[in-house]
């Protein structure tokens, strides 16, 4: 079975492939928000008619949540698992949308033409990408080179609560050779990559309480201790002047980058001043001496996602709030251990909260960060079919963000993960805005057909 055919068969069918992304993208599946429950379940529905449309085994498995798509499909090469999110993040701001988020449509941008809309980078166009190219082998060859388990997710953007009790139940089901995760990016426009670290997150929103109402500043101001000062100091405390972050304990498990990694990364020849120029900025905020890939790649984080408290209305109101609160979220590298962390992050609060008030922990999920070996021969494999797509080399790089199912996947399952994507640094997911870019998803697709190819090689 030759992969040329199947190439020319995606050039040939890129305005169909299209048209069923956009049809994925006017379902809008916001996983966080009650009232879209309807709408995730839709897209649940629409993907498994989509992979029945191409002869595949699909169907939709309720959980407490957001329900699962599973699908199979034989073929005679390893086992794949593809993993891939159909729900999407919220999109307020509303007004700072330049269209509806949910009326997707191609744009002609200076950079080329793009697909503007809620979900089109993260994940829905991602998602699509791997489908097409099984949709484009199956239409050519009648049949796919490798055995195949489709596994697509409806609440990766609000925590996966369902995720691991399903994949306990689930196990023996969905076990493969080794999965195929599509939700990162390319190194750049012209180098495509494949994420071999992954950090974790933790998340964090307390609440200090001092006096039990709003009072009026000056009735009360001076004598009565007011919470967003207790909170501002807590704060403040997280980092000490080289932006070292100071929870206790907080540094062990973190490693040394192998000097071979970090000279590989200082290879790619990142530049941060256009990194941070992109959105604004000209300085790195984070760790002294750090360049700016160890900071989103291999080093900790501590970042404040929100904060509340007081009045935040029209003009102004001269009132000592009853409460103040923040939400906190640590990204973490190496062996750190998430729930260490929070107990002594809430050990180091709890002690600087004075007597008269009080603080309240709500934690929002924990995961630890992975790190994916290498010597899986299906890397190389993989590096070789994306190099063969893109201008450039594929590289392998670490992530900044977090795809917690990777370390499920491996602890579960015994799968270890391949994460390949073709996201772009101002793709602004999550953010209003977001697009993805149709060279993004027709080489994407592309870049599945042959790495499908070279995976099924002995
Ligand atoms: N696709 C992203 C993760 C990502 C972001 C990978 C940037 C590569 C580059 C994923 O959907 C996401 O946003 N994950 C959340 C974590 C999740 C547990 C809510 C994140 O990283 O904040
Ligand atoms: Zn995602």
């Amino acid at each position: 079975m030759s992969v040329d055919p199947v190439l020319a068969r995606i050039d040939s069918d890129l305005t169909n492939s299209l048209d069923r992304l956009m049809d994925l993208l006017r379902i809008p599946s916001i996983s966080t928000d009650p009232a879209f429950k309807t709408q995730c379940d839709q897209a649940a529905d629409w993907l498994v008619a989509d992979l029945q449309s191409i002869g595949i085994e699909a169907s939709k498995r309720p959980t407490p949540g957001h329900p699962m798509v599973v699908g199979h499909v034989d073929g005679p090469g390893p086992h794949l698992l593809f993993y891939g999110h159909y729900d999407v993040q919220p999109v307020d701001p509303l007004n700072l949308w330049d269209r509806d988020p949910f009326d997707p449509q191609v744009e002609d941008t200076p950079n080329g033409k793009v697909i503007r809309g809620r979900g089109t980078a993260d994940d829905k166009g991602q998602l699509m990408t791997f489908v097409e190219a099984c949709r484009a082998w199956k239409a050519e060859h009648g049949t796919l080179p490798c055995k195949i388990t489709f596994f697509f997710e409806g609440e990766e953007e609000s925590g996966s609560p369902s995720l691991v009790p399903f994949l306990k139940e689930n196990a023996d089901e969905l076990k493969s050779d080794i999965a195929l995760i599509c939700d990162t990016g390319l190194f750049d426009s012209r180098v495509p990559a494949i994420t071999t670290m992954l950090r974790g997150l933790l998340g964090e929103e307390i609440t200090i309480t001092g006096p039990n109402k709003d009072l009026h500043s000056g009735m009360f101001g001076g004598a009565a201790m007011n919470p967003i000062r207790v909170l501002a100091k807590i704060i403040a405390a997280l980092h000490d002047e080289a932006g070292r972050i100071t929870v206790p304990g907080f540094y062990d498990g973190v490693p040394d980058l192998p000097d071979e990694l970090m000279a590989q990364w200082e290879g790619l020849g990142f530049d941060h001043k256009a990194f941070l120029g992109s959105v604004g900025l000209s300085d790195l905020a984070g760790e002294a001496g750090r360049s700016a890939l160890e900071m989103l790649w291999s080093r900790p984080t501590c970042e404040v996602n929100g904060i509340g408290g007081g009045y935040q209305g029209e003009g102004f109101k001269t009132v000592l709030p009853s409460k103040a609160s923040a939400k906190i979220s640590f990204r973490l590298v190496g062996t750190q251990d998430p729930h260490e962390i929070r107990k002594n992050f809430r050990e180091m609060v709890r002690a600087m909260v004075p007597a008269d008030c009080n603080v309240n922990f709500k934690e929002h999920g924990a995961s630890a960060a992975s790190v994916m070996s290498t010597d899986n021969p299906a890397f190389e494999k993989a590096r070789d079919a994306l190099s063969q797509e893109w201008p450039q080399e594929a590289a392998f790089i670490g992530s900044g963000g977090s795809i917690p199912v990777a370390g499920h996947f491996q602890s579960l399952l015994g799968t270890e993960s391949m994460l390949i994507g073709f996201g772009k640094d101002d793709d602004q997911i999550h953010s209003p805005n977001e697009k993805y870019d149709v060279e993004s998803f027709h080489k994407g697709t592309r870049s599945w057909a042959r790495i499908l190819d070279a995976l099924s090689q002995g």
